[in-house]
């Protein structure tokens, strides 16, 4: 099994745990050496079985993608923007198979009502796993800053075929107001 983080915290120490159960391999991705070197003395044993890869996450994940070629479990949880989270979940898209597992953090479903924190890393990534029919989405709007999770079937059984993007705005208004100017 490999267990992979981008955005070290808290989340190692569950990490580690997880991943010592599942006898895995586990990396995390970080590029601020000293909250790595902090969180390694703090936590002891408790995540001597974790990797840390210091940089840029999507280097450090294109060094894992030319080791491994399946990812059980992703966490991104690093950079606060849409695009660059987005962007890690393409560099290993390839490794991540029936079966693999995405959590995303400060992330929702479209729509979801609930407040939540202002950074939305989910906002490209959420609405690309739901419109392919390979990946079962769930989210948890209570859980870290409203997580987002999602799995790999086998089965192209899982896209919604009445989902629409709630925030998708068509304007086709403003074009007939242009014209008759
Ligand atoms: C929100 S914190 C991670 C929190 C942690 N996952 C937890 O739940 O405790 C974001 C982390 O991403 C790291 N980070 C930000 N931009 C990054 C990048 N481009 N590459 C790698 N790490 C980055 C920051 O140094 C910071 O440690």
């Amino acid at each position: 099994m490999v267990f992979v983080e981008t955005g070290c915290g808290v989340s190692t120490i569950s990490l580690a745990h997880a991943g010592k159960d599942n006898n895995a391999r586990i990396y995390s991705c970080d590029i601020n050496t000293e909250k790595a070197d902090e969180l390694t003395t703090l936590s002891g044993d408790k995540i001597k079985n974790v990797e840390f890869l210091i940089g840029q996450s999507l280097a450090s994940l294109e060094k894992i993608a030319a080791k491994h070629d399946t990812i059980n479990f992703l966490f991104l949880d690093s950079a606060a923007s849409a695009m660059y989270t987005f962007n890690e979940f393409q560099t290993v898209e390839k490794l991540l198979k029936p079966g693999s597992i995405v959590l995303i953090d400060n992330a929702a479903i479209p729509g979801e009502r609930r407040l939540l924190s202002p950074v939305r890393k989910g906002k490209i990534l959420v609405p690309y796993l739901l419109a392919s029919p390979y990946w079962e989405v769930k989210g948890y709007p209570d859980a870290g800053d409203s997580m987002v999770s999602a799995i790999m079937r086998d089965t192209a059984d899982y896209a919604d075929p009445a989902y629409e993007d709630p925030e998708y705005i068509d304007h086709w208004r403003r074009y007939f107001a242009h014209e008759l100017k």
